[in-house]
């Protein structure tokens, strides 16, 4: 069987930001001159480093969103991908060479280590820009006291996204995309999570079934409280050792 998946990689580029360097010799008199490099809709950072943040702690920040056209706008589209991640404007009309500022919430329950996320957002004039947030996720103390009492992918709201789209799932390649691509990668190459690729048919069997102890990756069984059956799991893994290795 060919599996035939395009690889769909976010990368996502930490472009520097601009300096405001000014050219020794020309001299910069009005703002306008400089105006007509900016974007037409931007967002200011480019990227907003939080650094540390304790697990299960809100990782807030807050952008500007600058309309530099000569027209108002309205913010038509703002799509965060995870249902983690919460962005509100204080306004969606925006005048011309005016700004509203942009919050973004990141809910970083369950999440660990180097996380990025991104909010997509898109204005009436069709302009499209991206606000991205990066942290680094690290232990809670408290949260290591209260075994048990966290939250995991499947718990909560959380089930919507990494539970329910799992259950009754026949097909293994979907059972796959719905419920492991979003952190194994698209082709099981390794993303957030490490890759599925070289692994040994036990190993694989027993982490999908009794999980790695942790809440990124419980087990997947039914019988451990997870989504999936045995027939599923059996499919899952048949289709998981078939699988090409990623091109690189
Ligand atoms: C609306 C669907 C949705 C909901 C609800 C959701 N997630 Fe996710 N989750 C995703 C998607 C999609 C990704 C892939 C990364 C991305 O696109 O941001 C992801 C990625 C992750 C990751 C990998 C690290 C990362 O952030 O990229 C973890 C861990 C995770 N989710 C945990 C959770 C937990 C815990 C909850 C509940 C508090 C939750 N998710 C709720 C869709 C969802
Ligand atoms: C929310 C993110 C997330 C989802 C969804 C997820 N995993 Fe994982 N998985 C992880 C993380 C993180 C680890 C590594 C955990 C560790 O090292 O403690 C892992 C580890 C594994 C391992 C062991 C890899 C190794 O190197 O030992 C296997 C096998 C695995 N996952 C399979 C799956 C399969 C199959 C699915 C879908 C049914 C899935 N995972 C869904 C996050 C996820």
């Amino acid at each position: 069987m060919v599996r035939y998946i395009s690889i769909c990689c976010l990368i996502l580029g930490l472009t520097a930001c601009t300096t405001e360097q000014e050219q020794a010799e020309i001299p910069i008199e009005t703002t306008s001159t400089t105006e007509a490099v900016l974007p037409a809709l931007h967002i200011q950072p480019d990227v907003y480093d939080l650094g540390d943040i304790k697990e299960g702690e809100a990782a807030i920040a807050t952008f500007l969103i600058r309309n530099n056209s000569q027209q108002s706008i309205e913010l038509v589209d703002i799509q965060a991908s995870c249902g983690c991640t919460a962005a509100e404007p204080d306004s969606y009309i925006i005048a011309p060479n005016s700004f509203t500022q942009l919050k973004v919430a990141v809910d970083t329950t369950a999440k660990q280590d180097d996380i990025k996320k991104a909010v997509y957002i898109t204005d009436s004039l069709g302009h499209k820009a991206t606000a991205m947030l990066r942290f680094n996720v690290i232990d809670n103390p408290h949260f290591a006291m209260k075994k048990g009492g966290v939250k995991g992918i499947f718990d909560g709201q959380c089930a919507a996204c990494h539970f329910e789209p799992l259950v009754g799932v026949k097909e293994p390649s979907k059972l796959y995309e719905v419920g492991c691509a979003m952190c194994h990668g698209q082709d099981a190459e390794g993303a957030y999570a490490p890759s599925l690729h070289g692994q040994t048919l036990a190993h694989l069997k027993q982490v999908i079934t009794h999980g790695m102890g942790n809440r990124q990756m419980p087990g997947f069984s039914t019988a451990n409280g997870g989504p999936l059956t045995d027939v599923q799991i059996q499919g899952l893994l048949t289709w998981l050792q078939a699988l090409p290795e990623p091109k690189k």
